[in-house]
């Protein structure tokens, strides 16, 4: 079992090799390089290359090769990107970099050569680059700097070699001529003594040199002398404050102009608690001094009276106490940043006289900010307690006596600020930030009465509702209005704005607002920005911005807005430049089409027209208005109402088919038949229409009479004279009417009711009509409603015009009516031989 076990074992990992490679190698081609920039700029972040893709065009500028196994650089690797500026080898594996590796790159200008083991560089490994600025050489296992042939490259901003072995800071001889160069990072390296002449190659230079993370524990006394810095970063750079304090006293003649001590957030903590510990910097020339990460009992009388010329300290990430400054110090710039400071120490530091500037921010546990006591910061101009825990109040005329020449105060992103409403205050007060601190007084009184010279009002999200009209009564002098995420009263904007008459940039974005009440900006003359975004307006109204002749800048998206107006566009201010409308809810319907031309044409004033969408109609939803067709509307327009009309007549045709189908039908028999009768078809006197109902009236009192009289007549009866198999209509049009010489119209309420009739007598009159030897002869009944025979108004017309037979079942009247019947039949009626001969033989 061991046995086959062991044999099963490398055939399986082979196998799961093979696979895994094939994995890895159909999934490269699958997954070639991301093109970020079409032409300029790929990632082809591990994909297991070996070289460059031959995919990569040879425009590429930005090529992040980072973390494939391309371990040797022969000449000439990169001939085929020749134009790349920025090459990303990070974590490449690369060993072994031959000469002329880069050659070519005449435009490369950032080199990432980080966590290579670099074993082996061709003395012209770097040849030729003369546009590089930026090389970084971190964690690549140097050594030593004399080997590196860098010598040539004179273009060098910053040379990065954190995280080497490099023991010495001997700098060879070219770095002399480096003369763009701007920073040396030496960061966690092996240098552990200076000596005096090593830095001899950078009096001429002016550079920032990091040498954090080293372990130094010589410096031999006035190596520095004659060097200029622009920082010298030395976090870590000691094992301990003994070292340090000595080291400092060891740098006399140093100029720097910002020195960075201290440590790391979650290294070693230095303990600089010697209280001479700055001594060492009596005999240097400081400006600026940062201390990061310095713990424990660390002072602020540990400055000693020697530092007069130090103007700017920080303290950052530092638990440190505040006791009195040493007495003549010319601090002007005073930072605190994360100091676990629990109330602002502003009466210790009365003492700074020069002191300009104040940063206490980004501490959790500063809460208190007492200014009710008895002390001045006479020159302090600006006031930064931003990021802090602050639950405080502000009162003008305190501020006022303890900052009588302040100019800027910060008090942003504090829990809770109440501003009482004075009337004396700072009044050199130019500048003032209190956004995402919640206000209380703001909006409900004229809190701002007293700052008359206010320039700078930020105010954003801090929670207030306007609701008094004074709100910024007194900032007659204010130009820049910030109070996005706030609220309004009714969310509506009315009056608010009067009395900031120099109002040059205004932010009401993500205020809820839905009306803007129409002269609210009248008095804004010098309006250039305004900011009306992200509220919930339906329209912005062309007589808002009529008064604003100086607005440049006008961003109205994301509100409910369905279109623009003629008028809207019309009015728009002359110098607008810039106009943002996205994120709206655009209607864009045909008759918008006006607004949606206009997007087309101003393409260049429009911002975010990507983000210009329709809302309506649903079918168009989300298509940009840029690539809305417009001439898909002017096209349709036409085609619309086309196919309105012929299906307006269409339906119109078939309503009308379906209405006088018979009248159609008849008429076509009709006029079918209509030539070619002539008297001699005619072989009935008279077609008798009427209803079934009256049928016992019609045979015994017509056809009896008639039929079997003298002279005798011939009826056209239809339940005996009809054709059977025929169509109704037919036999109406060709027994009845084609073949009768007259019409009787045997007219009772039947007759007034029954379609048939009313059909028969419409045929009989259009029958009249055609052929006018034709006539019609009404016959109507006992009993027939005068009412509803008026209602029948066709018919009744027709009988007020012409005569017609009154039958009453009376004798006499029975007699005279017979009479005249017979007479009206008799009207042209011709005999024939038959029919003399019969008469005569009566
Ligand atoms: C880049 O490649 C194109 C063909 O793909 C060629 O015409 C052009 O000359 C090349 N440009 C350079 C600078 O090599
Ligand atoms: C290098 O940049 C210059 C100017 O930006 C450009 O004209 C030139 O074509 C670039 N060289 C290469 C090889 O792309
Ligand atoms: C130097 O390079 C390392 C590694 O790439 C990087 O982490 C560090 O931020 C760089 N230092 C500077 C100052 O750019
Ligand atoms: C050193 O360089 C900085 C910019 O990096 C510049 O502001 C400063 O004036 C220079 N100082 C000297 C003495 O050249
Ligand atoms: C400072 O210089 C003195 C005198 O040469 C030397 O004894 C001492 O070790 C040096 N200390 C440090 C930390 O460089
Ligand atoms: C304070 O320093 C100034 C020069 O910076 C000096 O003239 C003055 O005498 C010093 N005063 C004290 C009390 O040290
Ligand atoms: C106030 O402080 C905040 C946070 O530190 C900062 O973002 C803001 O720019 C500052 N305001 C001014 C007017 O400097
Ligand atoms: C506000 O402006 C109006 C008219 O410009 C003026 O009459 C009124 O006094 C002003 N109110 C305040 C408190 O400044
Ligand atoms: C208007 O305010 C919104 C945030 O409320 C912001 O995203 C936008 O950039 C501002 N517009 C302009 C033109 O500054």
């Amino acid at each position: 079992m061991l046995q086959r076990g062991a044999y099963c074992l490398p055939v399986f990992v082979t196998l799961f090799s093979a696979v895994f490679f094939r994995i890895r190698l159909i999934a490269r081609e699958l997954n070639p390089c991301l093109q970020v920039t079409p032409g300029i700029t790929y990632i082809c972040m591990e994909l297991n290359l070996r070289g460059i893709p031959p995919d990569i065009p040879n425009s590429t500028q930005n090529l992040d090769l980072s973390f494939n196994p391309l371990e040797v650089l022969n000449s000439n690797y990169f001939s085929s990107v020749p134009a790349l500026r920025l090459l990303d080898l990070i974590r490449c594996h690369i060993t072994t970099i031959e000469d002329n590796a880069f050659a070519g790159l005449h435009n490369l200008s950032v080199l990432l050569l980080t966590g290579n083991p670099l074993q082996f560089l061709g003395p012209r490994a770097f040849q030729v680059l003369p546009s590089l600025h930026r090389l970084v050489l971190a964690e690549t296992s140097l050594s030593s700097l004399d080997h590196l042939p860098i010598g040539h490259l004179m273009t060098l901003e910053e040379l990065n070699l954190s995280n080497n072995f490099i023991d010495s800071l001997k700098l060879p001889k070219y770095f002399s001529q480096f003369t763009h160069l701007k920073h040396l990072i030496l960061k966690s390296n092996k240098i552990s003594s200076i000596f005096r002449e090593d830095l001899d190659v950078l009096s001429a230079l002016n550079i920032t040199l990091v040498l954090c993370k080293n372990d130094i524990k010589y410096i031999q006394p006035r190596s520095f002398k004659g060097i200029y810095l622009q920082e010298l970063s030395l976090r870590a750079s000691f094992e301990n404050s003994n070292i340090m304090h000595v080291g400092l006293l060891n740098m006399t003649g140093l100029r720097v102009n910002s020195l960075v001590l201290g440590g790391y957030r979650n290294l070693r903590k230095e303990k600089l608690s010697k209280k001479e510990l700055l001594d060492g910097l009596c005999h240097t020339d400081i400006q600026k001094i940062t201390l990061i990460c310095i713990r424990d009992a660390f002072t602020t009388d540990s400055f000693s009276d020697c530092v007069n010329d130090i103007s700017t300290v920080r303290f950052v990430d530092s638990y440190i106490r505040i006791e009195n400054f040493p007495g003549n110090t010319s601090i002007r710039h005073l930072e605190f940043k994360t100091t676990g400071f629990h109330r602002v120490p502003l009466e210790k530091l009365a003492s700074l006289k020069e002191l300009r500037v104040l940063h206490i921010t980004d501490s959790d546990e500063l809460r208190e900010f007492d200014v009710r006591r008895n002390w001045t910061l006479q020159k302090l101009e600006i006031l930064n307690l931003s990021n802090n825990n602050l639950n405080t109040g502000l009162h003008w005329h305190y501020l006022k006596i303890h900052f009588p020449h302040l100019k800027v105060l910060n008090l942003s992103f504090n829990p809770l600020v109440r501003v009482s409403g004075e009337l004396t205050g700072p009044i050199t007060l130019k500048k003032m930030d209190l956004q995402h601190s919640k206000l209380i007084g703001p909006g409900t009184i004229p809190a701002f009465m007293c700052l008359r010279n206010l320039i700078y009002l930020d105010i954003s999200y801090t929670s207030i509702s306007i609701n008094t009209e004074c709100s910024f009564c007194g900032l007659d002098n204010l130009e820049v209005l910030k109070m996005a995420g706030n609220s309004f009263k009714d969310n509506q904007v009315v009056n608010t704005f009067t009395n900031v008459t120099k109002l040059k940039i205004l932010d009401i974005s993500n205020c809820q607002l839905q009306h803007v009440s129409l002269n609210s900006f009248d008095f804004l003359h010098d309006l250039r920005e305004l900011n009306i975004s992200n509220n919930k307006l339906l329209d912005f109204h062309p007589e808002l911005y009529i008064h604003l002749g100086a607005l440049v800048i006008l961003d109205v998206h994301s509100n409910q807005l369905i279109t623009l107006t003629k008028k809207h566009l019309e009015n728009l201010p002359s110098g607008l430049k810039k106009l943002d409308l996205s994120q709206n809810l655009f209607d864009c319907s045909c008759d918008r089409l006006d607004f949606l031309q206009w997007v087309k044409e101003h393409e260049d004033l429009l911002l975010h027209t990507e983000m210009m969408k329709c809302h309506s109609p649903s079918y168009l939803k989300d298509t940009q208005l840029m690539h809305f067709d417009i001439s898909y509307c002017q096209v349709s327009t036409t085609t619309v109402s086309v196919l309105v009309s012929i299906s307006v007549i269409v339906v119109l045709s078939l309503i009308l088919v379906y209405k006088f189908y018979f009248h159609l039908y008849y008429m076509m028999v009709l006029l079918s038949g209509g030539h070619s009768s002539t008297d001699h078809n005619k072989i009935y006197d008279a077609f008798v229409i009427y209803s079934s109902q009256d049928q016992v009236w019609v045979k015994q009192e017509l056809e009896e009479t008639l039929e079997s009289g003298v002279p005798r007549f011939c009826l056209c009866l239809h339940y005996r004279d009809f054709r059977p198999g025929v169509p109704v209509v037919t036999n109406i049009i060709k027994e009845g009417f084609h073949s009768s010489r007259k019409v009787i119209a045997v007219v009772s309420t039947h007759f007034m009711e029954s379609r048939w009739c009313n059909f028969e007598l419409e045929v009989a009159q259009s029958w009249q009509l055609l052929d006018s030897k034709a006539s019609l002869i009404f016959v109507v009944l006992d009993g027939v409603d005068k009412v509803v025979l008026r209602s029948k108004l066709g018919l009744f017309r027709y009988l007020r015009r012409n005569t017609y037979l009154v039958w009453k079942d009376r004798e006499v009247n029975r007699h005279v009516f017979l009479r005249q019947l017979k007479a009206a039949l008799l009207d042209g009626k011709t005999w024939t031989e038959d029919e003399l001969r019969s008469m005569l033989k009566k």
